[in-house]
């Protein structure tokens, strides 16, 4: 019986040998007195890739972008960003919660807010409304089948929300998957964005932790809020480590990932199956009924996990530990059990 081949997330690799030594070898402090000289590293570096001024490494990606949001804005502002966006859906309220802001959701039709959905949100706060106190986007955009927000449209919207002097902070948990698909670099995808929130624990293939850079003055508030959220981790060099080797090792090879999804996404469609474009590593199709469930159990007891999100959306993601063999047998069992 051959292993299952997991393309429910791309969370779901496990750090390789390689990566497993770097981690043994890593020099430590403790990072809550800002001694870790691994972690301290990663920061620097992570900082340097998307050309802001410093970072901030943090235990998950939520918490990133909830240290953001609390970073930016004040209780009783709201928050603009695309209604499918993760930091509205999967992050448990969080936001209300902690930062006291409300979400203003705007419909997109594939993710990202374009200058008439801002404009259309906006508010500068008068005596009947609130104020906007930032403004999310995510890229790529999970839910709505990892595309990557158009360049042009991105920068004409960061420049007008920075003429009303509201902040854009960047849910990038896959920007590196977004920038080696558009050939450009982190800190090009990125320029203007106040933060960026990056995982390294998905496509990068490290086990633990995110990353959120910024202005200086940004991440020294935002460290002060990783704390009061028990985010202040004491010897974290350890699994730093393993994101400064994934730095090093595993960003060109995101674009095996997307090749794969690639494939993925053209099985699924020989089998009469609807697929959203495949720009990076993630592959959204739907059902002609609503059976998406009953399919993503069908390919799982074949050995090919992947998840159905909604009646009829069933979605797949590539990643470090699906190699071309498994992408190709992955798509054989496609053909063999859907055609
Ligand atoms: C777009 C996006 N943002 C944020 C996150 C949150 O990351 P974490 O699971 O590390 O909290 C995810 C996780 O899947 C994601 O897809």
């Amino acid at each position: 019986m051959n292993k299952p081949i997991d393309l429910r997330s791309d969370t779901v690799t496990k750090p390789t040998l390689d990566m497993r030594k770097a981690m043994l070898d890593a020099e430590v402090g403790d990072d809550v007195y800002r001694e870790d000289p691994t972690v301290n590293k990663l920061q620097e570096r992570s900082a340097e890739l998307f050309g802001k001024e410093a970072g901030l490494y943090v235990p998950s990606g939520s918490m990133g972008n909830q240290i953001a949001v609390k970073t930016h804005t004040l209780p009783g502002q709201e928050v603009i960003g695309d209604s499918d966006c993760h930091l509205f859906n999967f992050e448990m309220s969080a936001m209300s919660q902690f930062a006291g802001v409300m979400p203003r959701m705007v419909y997109t039709k594939r993710g990202f807010l374009g200058l008439e959905d801002v404009k259309g949100a906006f508010k500068p706060g008068s005596d009947h409304t609130a104020r906007t106190g930032m403004v999310a986007l995510e890229n790529t955009h999970n839910l709505r089948g990892g595309g990557i927000y158009p360049a042009d449209e991105m920068k004409t919207v960061v420049d007008h929300v920075h003429k009303q002097d509201v902040p854009v902070h960047l849910d990038g948990a896959r920007s590196l998957n977004a920038a080696v698909a558009s050939s450009v670099t982190p800190a090009e995808l990125t320029k203007g964005i106040d933060s960026v929130m990056f995982c390294f624990s998905k496509g990068l293939g490290a086990p633990v932790g995110s990353m959120v850079v910024g202005k200086r003055d940004f991440i020294e508030e935002a460290h002060h809020q990783r704390k009061r959220l028990g985010g202040g981790m004491r010897q974290a060099g350890i699994i730093a480590a393993g994101c400064l080797y994934a730095l090093d090792h595993h960003i060109e090879r995101l674009a095996d990932d997307h090749a794969h999804a690639k494939m993925l996404g053209k099985a699924l469609s020989e089998v009469g199956l609807d697929v959203d474009p495949v720009e990076t590593n993630i592959i959204f199709c739907t059902t002609a009924e609503d059976n998406a469930q009953q399919v993503a159990e069908q390919l799982s007891s074949h050995g090919v996990l992947c998840f159905a999100l909604g009646p009829n959306r069933l979605r797949m993601v590539t990643h470090l530990d699906v190699s071309a063999e498994d992408a190709q047998r992955a798509c054989e069992v496609i053909k063999q059990i859907l055609g």
